[in-house]
């Protein structure tokens, strides 16, 4: 997902980036984005890098979340940081996440990575409880609420092909693919 306010991030520097990855973002229009994330089955070495990379790619956006087909990889992985990295602790690797339980009703302007420069008001659940195994292997639930369950339901969507623009209706809806399916076109987002 990306940031929900104008970006106050400052870059590192330069130095910082050498050991990073940042992997090319998948933009709207990529059939990967619209296919659902298979399990992750193992959680190996290969993993633990994607896992890195996806972190790496998120900060450097900058997002507070990302989900795997967002960068090419077809499976049911995604990270969440609502600090960006600065703070310790605000890291959360989802593997294999299920939405428990959804309630409430909250409507907050949103956008996303793979949509870059377009935000949109969506109407998610306010509070989320969601079961996932962490990057150790460890079966974990966690609770969220605001923007932390907005997150979890965006990036959740993600591994199931679902995008933020599919939740909008109506005249909204109309206009904003308008000018997405335009960009596409133009072979602007590659
Ligand atoms: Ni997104």
């Amino acid at each position: 997902m990306a940031q929900p306010a104008p970006s106050s991030f400052i870059l590192p520097p330069s130095s910082f980036f050498q050991t990073m990855a940042v992997l090319p973002i998948v933009k709207y229009g990529d059939p990967v984005l619209r296919d659902a994330t298979r399990p992750v089955t193992e959680i190996d070495v290969p993993l633990q890098k994607l896992i890195d990379d996806m972190v790496d790619t998120m900060y450097a956006a900058p997002g507070v979340g990302l989900a795997a087909n967002q960068v090419g990889v077809s499976k049911r992985l995604a990270v969440i940081d609502l600090s960006v990295g600065k703070r310790p602790g605000g890291l959360h690797v989802f593997v294999n996440p299920e939405m428990l339980e959804a309630e409430g009703e909250i409507t907050e302007e949103e956008g996303c990575l793979s949509i870059p420069d377009f935000v949109e008001v969506v109407t998610r659940p306010e509070r989320v409880k969601v079961r996932y195994t962490d990057r150790n292997g460890e079966q974990r639930e966690i609770r969220g609420e605001g923007l932390m369950a907005r997150a979890l339901c965006h990036e959740i969507d993600h591994l199931n092909g679902t995008l933020f623009v599919d939740h909008l209706r109506g005249f909204k809806k109309e206009r904003i693919m308008k000018k997405i399916q335009k960009l596409v076109k133009s072979g602007m987002w590659g």
